[in-house]
């Protein structure tokens, strides 16, 4: 009896040495950079049993994908809502996850009462200033402690490097970047700090997010990385704008982050000719309905390949990588910027299945 009951210990034991020793995303790239996933409401809810097995097997980072936006956390002035995002930080607590907290002003997804005043006119100045604060300390003090670093403010730059013409900037000027990450900072002064943008591969951009790294920086505030979003297609950016971008926020001395990465295998509406009738266009802008033909498919992964190659050259200033989602089945690219299409853009298919990119990413990262 002792003997078989030693044998059944060892079997035991070698499986969960086997297990731990199974390559994974997370495992292979743990001296590199944290990867991390986006959760949506049914994975905080635990209601996808086979997304939550990718995300706490693949991934040591996570991010809230809308749970923790303003418009859900304080829907009305003084009434917080905060039973998913607590749902969300525990998870992240009982699977040893690095938290994001995502985000704290936005110029989207905010509830209306936010700007306006009670005859629905633009709040003061004043007023503004107090209601980021309430919002900033009350949300970033609940979780001090337990989110590791938050994305502050989200895209407040246009690709021409001016300032997004958002009500924060009408009532405030460009103070309110500033203020943001001093409210932050006030709230939890161990947290990372973040400005998070997309399309961060135009030059008038990237000088601007410089600038501000700059300003905020000669202000004492602090500002530990740049979110580079990485919502990126097929065709564009070129790897080498990206990787310029990359360069350039180190060099403004701040980590970067690729905060929402997930590549489009669609063509964009942006680069096709307007076709006359509707149809037709829809045959064109969701070709792909039943599936990636063989060729696309095998672009897709050798481009996504290229880009963890141009990460893992950059791994001493990169320290996150967050792929925009779980699986392509619930991916935002299905509706956006065209409704109801079938898109490709993650790392998991909507078999819950690695693509090729993610064996070959774990046999270089080894
Ligand atoms: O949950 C409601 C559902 O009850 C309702 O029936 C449905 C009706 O439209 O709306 C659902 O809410 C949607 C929500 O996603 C959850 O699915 C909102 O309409 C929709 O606007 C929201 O879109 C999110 C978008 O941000 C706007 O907040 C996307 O999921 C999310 O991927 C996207 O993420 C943003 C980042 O936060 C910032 N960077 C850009 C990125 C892509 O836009």
């Amino acid at each position: 009896m002792r003997t078989a009951l030693f044998s059944f210990l060892v079997l035991l034991g070698s499986c969960a040495t086997h297990e731990s020793h199974e390559a994974t995303l997370k495992s292979v790239l743990a001296d590199k950079f944290h990867i991390g996933t986006a959760l949506n409401s049914w994975h905080i809810a635990g209601r996808d049993s086979m997304a939550h097995e990718v995300i706490t097997r693949h991934f040591d980072a996570i991010v809230a994908e809308n749970c923790m936006k303003s418009m859900y956390l304080q829907p009305r002035e003084g009434e917080f809502r905060f039973r998913e995002a607590d749902a969300f930080v525990r998870f992240g607590e009982e699977h040893h996850m690095h938290v994001t907290g995502h985000c704290l002003i936005w110029h989207s997804q905010l509830p209306h009462w936010f700007l306006t005043d009670d005859e629905g006119n633009d709040v003061s100045p004043e007023v503004l200033r107090q209601r980021m604060k309430s919002h900033i300390s009350t949300v970033v003090g609940r979780y001090k402690g337990r989110i590791k670093g938050w994305d502050v403010v989200n895209e407040a730059i246009m690709e021409d490097g001016s300032y997004r013409r958002s009500k924060f900037y009408e009532i405030l000027g460009e103070e309110f970047i500033p203020l943001a990450f001093q409210y932050a900072h006030e709230a939890d002064p161990d947290a990372e700090l973040y400005y998070n943008d997309y399309n961060m591969y135009f030059p008038g951009k990237r000088e601007a997010v410089c600038r501000l790294v700059g300003e905020l920086k000669a202000r004492g505030l602090r500002i530990d990385a740049v979110g580079m979003q990485g919502h990126v297609d097929m065709r564009h950016p070129s790897l080498e704008e990206f990787e310029a971008s990359i360069n350039a926020f180190t060099d403004a001395g701040v980590k970067v982050m690729i905060t929402e990465f997930d590549m489009s295998a669609l063509p964009s509406p942006w680069q096709s000719a307007n076709l006359s009738d509707t149809l037709s266009y829809e045959q064109r802008m969701n070709p792909y309905t039943d599936g990636l033909p063989e060729a696309v498919d095998a672009e897709w992964n050798e481009r996504m390949m290229q880009y963890f190659q141009l990460f893992l050259a950059h791994a001493d200033d990169i320290t996150r990588v967050t792929l925009w989602g779980v699986t392509d089945a619930t991916s935002w690219k299905n509706d956006f910027p065209v409704r109801g299409r079938t898109d490709y853009p993650l790392l998991f298919d909507r078999h819950y299945q690695p693509k090729a990119v993610v064996q070959q990413l774990i046999n270089t990262a080894r």
